[in-house]
């Protein structure tokens, strides 16, 4: 693969969830081996939705030391918070006037929010989420950009908004291409098909072993199988999906036990439950050291934002340029 320029970034919402490390986090580390990353907390993205931000702070240090406990390395690419350089606003406001209204309520990632959120009055600046997110991977020119599906429609936005800003002001953008994240859902606890705070369903990368433990004994299974030697149905439980990423080895055997009728829900939680805490020992361990020291990641993201400050005054000094501003 050629060497790419990654822009990836998270909102930050808190502590993450196993669905994260799966559906990006797992991505974006091996990236940062190959590739030159940069990696954004979009703190103002979290305004589009919640205007709240008593939290915001702690919430970022909480991402940011999971992003280090999962193997994140921010000497290998910069982790910075979109807030802290200002360039991010500067562009976004050029790029909101290469873009029509109509083109962004057409957005279906919008539209799902809105119907999610339950949202009646959409503001000015929730239309406008993709020209942000467009400014972000365009400040640090990205070519590629990781994603789950539900960011693909941004992607194409971003594409069009480089695009339209070449044709009328001269070529300075790539026209970046989402990297789709192969597994980019993990269902909840509860079945939905979603692992998400919001719904308090999750299992979080910070999670002690008993509460992994009392968290999938609750889990949701095949509403069918209600004695243990009642045949299973692996393909609509959740449980057997975990398995499928934490337990690959035992993945045939699982599958025909509960087919079988012969594991129960309980013995196959059980199996799950150990899997999914050897993975979380070695986060877990290097969680701790970093919580006792949240100086640390704060200057982690200070040296990080002086990186990124460089390539993305650079970038609006050839904006500025290209369009006889200054
Ligand atoms: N919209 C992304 C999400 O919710 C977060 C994000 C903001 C982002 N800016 C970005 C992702 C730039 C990639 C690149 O997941």
């Amino acid at each position: 693969m050629a060497k790419y320029r990654i822009l990836s970034g998270m909102r930050p919402t808190g502590k993450l969830h196993i669905g994260h490390y799966l559906g990006a986090l797992e991505n974006w580390i091996k990236l940062q081996d190959e590739h030159e990353s940069y990696h954004l907390v979009a703190d103002y993205h979290v305004l589009t939705t919640n205007q709240d931000t008593s939290e915001i702070f702690k919430n970022t240090i909480e991402m940011v030391i999971d992003w280090l406990a999962t193997g994140l390395d921010p000497q290998k690419s910069p982790f910075f918070r979109q807030s802290q350089v200002k360039e991010h606003t500067e562009l976004f406001l050029i790029f909101s006037m290469l873009i029509t209204k109509a083109r962004l309520e057409r957005n279906p990632t919008l539209k799902d929010q809105i119907r999610d959120l339950n949202i009646k009055n959409v503001i000015y600046g929730h239309l406008g989420y993709p020209v942000l997110q467009s400014a972000d991977i365009l400040l640090y020119k990205g070519d590629a950009v990781p994603v789950g599906e539900d960011q693909v429609p941004h992607i194409e936005i971003t594409r069009e908004i480089a695009k339209r800003f070449n044709q009328q002001y001269g070529e300075v953008f790539p026209e970046p291409k989402a990297l789709l994240t192969k597994f980019s859902r993990l269902p909840g606890l509860d079945g939905n098909a979603k692992m998400s705070k919001s719904l308090n369903n999750t299992i979080l990368l910070s999670d002690e072993p008993e509460t992994v433990q009392q968290k999938l004994r609750k889990a949701v299974t095949d509403p069918q199988k209600i004695r243990r030697n009642d045949p299973g149905r692996p393909e609509v439980c959740l449980v057997f999906e975990y398995h499928k990423k934490f337990n690959p080895a035992e993945l045939p055997e699982i599958e025909a036990g509960c087919r079988s009728g012969q594991l129960g829900c309980v013995d196959c939680k059980l199996k799950c439950t150990t899997k999914i805490n050897e993975f979380l020992a070695p986060v877990i361990e290097r969680r701790k050291q970093y919580e006792n020291k949240k100086d640390d990641v704060l200057d982690i993201l200070i040296e990080g934002e002086k990186k990124a400050r460089e390539v993305a005054s650079s970038t609006m000094d050839e904006v500025h340029k290209a369009m006889n501003l200054g």
